[in-house]
């Protein structure tokens, strides 16, 4: 391709400088005396006694010579489209087309989503690569203002709906999901069906954002359209805390079958297939459901691109002070746009990730508490059920809970953190063939 279109770029050059050539030649001959040095005469240009006649005769051949030279003007410009390419690097004029990746943050009435859109704007590279929607629930005004307060930078969307949604009994104090459920779905449907964005990365109010967040998700949106065994790319690692994480990984990253949330992507295919079935409450442990999840995993970092300091929230606070608040964020900013992503293919992954757990030493409980361990890692810590993956899970201070099977952050059963400055997987036994969603 390249090469036909350089050659008609020089053929268009070469008849443009000929053609000049010609031109100038043609009048430096003629202009004192009208004589060409070969001595033969143009007819239209030959000199007469009648000055005026003279003068006329040249305008009219000027005239016609600049006609064509108009003509192959305009050839060469009509071929502009083929030679000035939107994609080629290092031209100056080129504006490659990136796919716009708008942000949804889901607001209700806080006021600290100031502190969530300060990080966004701070680090967001491009206003029109990454359109900010803010989508307010709830009707509180003081909260609506600060999002008012940051003028064009963002667009302030506001859920229509703020009635009581009716629950069971039971379910009377978890009216809270149940809007947060309802508020989900319009604000995707804003995304997706009035301004029909083909992707968006939804961001909650009480997430702050590393440096390179945008970036890791630009790096990863052509890896998860490409690949139906993705539906998510998340920034969310939940055992990411200090201490479980290899802070020299943070361009580390992993396929897990844990839908993470707390910053994640999302494709307008996959929003028509969930829409429809959108559940009243308890939207993220729908998702994790093997009826939506369909044995589909997403991405996640080892180093958390998010951070979450939402202490009062919907479920109080819960596991807030327990785990949340020490999720570490990272800091350093890695290109990702910029580095080969092809070891999160499904196949290559798989095989690499299962050949490095069960290669991987079997240690003991014991030696990995205690610090027993010989060699550099990574090592292989065996759970065989539901209660030595609870009981191990906890005392090493990592998530225990499953949600249809599935450990945070697991992958094939597998999870995989630091400890004590070695890699520990801990890991169903070989074989793993599937999740049991008994195990809760
Ligand atoms: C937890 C999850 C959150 C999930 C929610 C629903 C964590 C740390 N958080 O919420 O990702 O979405 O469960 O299952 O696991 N909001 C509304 N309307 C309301 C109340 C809240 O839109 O009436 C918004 C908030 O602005 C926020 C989001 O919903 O963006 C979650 O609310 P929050 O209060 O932070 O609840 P969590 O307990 O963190
Ligand atoms: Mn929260």
């Amino acid at each position: 391709m390249f090469r036909k279109r350089s050659s008609l770029i020089l053929c268009g050059l070469f008849l443009f400088v000929t053609w000049n050539a010609v031109l100038v030649l043609l009048l430096w001959g003629r202009a004192p005396s009208g004589q060409r040095g070969d001595g033969q005469m143009d007819l239209a240009l030959m000199p007469t006694s009648d000055v005026m006649g003279d003068v006329i005769r040249m305008a009219d051949s000027f005239e016609s010579e600049l006609e064509k030279q108009k003509k192959i003007l305009s050839q060469i410009l009509s071929h502009q489209s083929m030679w000035k390419p939107s994609n080629r690097k290092g031209s100056k004029v080129s504006v490659p087309s990136q796919p716009v990746i708008p942000i949804l943050v889901i607001a209700c009435n806080r006021v600290t989503v100031r502190r969530c859109l300060d990080k966004l704007l701070q680090h967001r590279p491009s206003a029109e690569l990454y359109p900010i929607i803010v989508s307010q629930d709830c009707g509180h005004a003081t909260t609506g203002e600060v999002i008012s307060s940051y003028g064009n930078k963002v667009t302030h969307l506001k859920q229509p709906d703020l009635s009581d949604i009716p629950v069971r009994v039971e379910h009377k104090k978890f009216q809270g999901y149940y809007k947060i459920s309802r508020h989900y779905r319009w604000a995707l449907n804003q995304v997706f069906r009035n301004v029909s964005h083909t992707s968006v990365v939804i961001v909650e109010d009480d997430l702050e954002v590393a440096p390179d967040f945008f970036e890791y998700f630009r790096a990863l949106l052509p890896v998860l359209k490409s690949d139906p065994s993705l539906w998510c790319v998340s920034a969310w690692n939940d055992n990411g805390r200090d201490g479980y994480v290899d802070p020299g990984k943070a361009n580390l990253l992993y396929r897990t079958d844990f839908f993470p949330g707390l910053g994640w992507m999302l494709l307008r295919e996959a929003w028509e297939e969930l829409e429809p079935k959108w559940p009243a409450s308890f939207w993220d442990d729908w998702m994790r459901q093997p009826e939506q999840r369909r044995e589909r995993a997403c991405i996640r970092p080892e180093i958390s691109r998010t951070l979450t300091f939402g202490q009062q929230g919907v479920s109080l606070g819960q596991f807030y002070d327990k785990y949340l608040k020490y999720i570490k964020l990272n800091s350093e900013f890695v290109p990702f746009t910029k580095l080969d992503l092809s070891y999160l293919r499904e196949k290559t992954y798989r095989k690499n990730f299962e050949k490095e757990v069960y290669s991987a030493p079997l240690v003991t409980y014991d030696e990995v508490k205690q610090g027993q361990l010989k060699g550099s890692g990574p090592f292989r810590l065996q759970y065989s059920s539901k209660d030595s993956f609870k009981v191990m899970a906890k005392s090493l201070g990592i998530m225990d809970d499953l949600k249809s099977g599935v450990p945070r952050t697991g992958f094939r059963g597998v999870v995989s953190f630091f400890y004590r400055g070695r890699r520990i997987y801990l890991a169903p036994p070989p074989g793993w063939t599937q999740y049991d969603p008994t195990w809760s």
